[in-house]
């Protein structure tokens, strides 16, 4: 499928700008923190409602394409890079990441809510992270739904660490997401740690953005 063959180039360099936040334990400086490689631990955050009641028959990590499908979901191209990491930086291979969000038009697939939403997005997704504790999706810009600021729900599974179940946001929706109910729960650390920058990319195909997790 088109996922596998999609180039690393653009994670390789957006490694080279990961953000290191948070303070762990007697680490104080930014030098002693960046020494240590410590990271705030992701929080944890409600599932929904809408965490796939039966998965659908394509889980992979494409979400614009629905099985052998050539019609994509409609909106904005997200290229979602990340890694998983525990506490100190240390990535962890093998760590299975799950997405689900609503489409375009703010409708969630986890059943049926009316005929409007987009038949070609595929709403969930799960990948497992590479050797190097990276993880890709390629999806769409969640569209919005009453009630939220604009997030993506993800769940990470890995090996000898608590399973994590959060929500993504994005820094370009910051006013929306200070007047979230959910967001606002977070301490400023936390708000960090959830919230993704993303920049066009170069080949004008929507954009892009790197998501560091931190598994406890
Ligand atoms: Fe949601």
């Amino acid at each position: 499928m088109e996922n596998s063959n999609i180039s690393r180039r653009r994670m390789v360099g957006l490694l080279g700008a990961l953000p290191v936040a948070g303070v762990v334990g007697a680490v104080t400086s930014k030098a002693e923190m960046l020494q240590a490689g410590a990271r705030t631990v992701t929080p944890p955050q409600t599932e929904g409602p809408f965490y796939p009641r039966t998965k659908p028959a394509d889980i992979d990590n494409n979400l614009i394409l629905m099985g052998e499908g050539i019609e994509r979901a409609t909106g904005e191209q997200l290229e979602l890079l990340g890694r998983v990491v525990d506490r100190h930086g240390n990535h962890i291979s093998g760590a299975k990441v799950e997405i689900w969000h609503c489409d375009h038009l703010g409708v969630y697939h986890h059943v049926r809510l009316d005929d409007t939403q987009d038949e070609h997005f595929q709403g969930y997704g799960e990948t497992r992270c590479d050797g190097e504790g990276k993880y890709r999706f390629l999806t769409v810009q969640p569209g919005l739904y009453p009630g939220r600021t604009r997030h993506i729900h993800f769940k990470v599974f890995a090996e000898g660490h608590r399973t994590l179940t959060s929500q993504l946001y994005f820094e370009q929706d910051m006013k929306a997401n200070l007047r979230d109910g959910i967001y606002q729960g977070l301490t400023s650390a936390e708000k960090k740690a959830v919230t993704m920058q993303v920049n066009p990319v170069n080949d004008g195909k929507g954009r892009s953005g790197f998501f560091e997790i931190v598994v406890a």
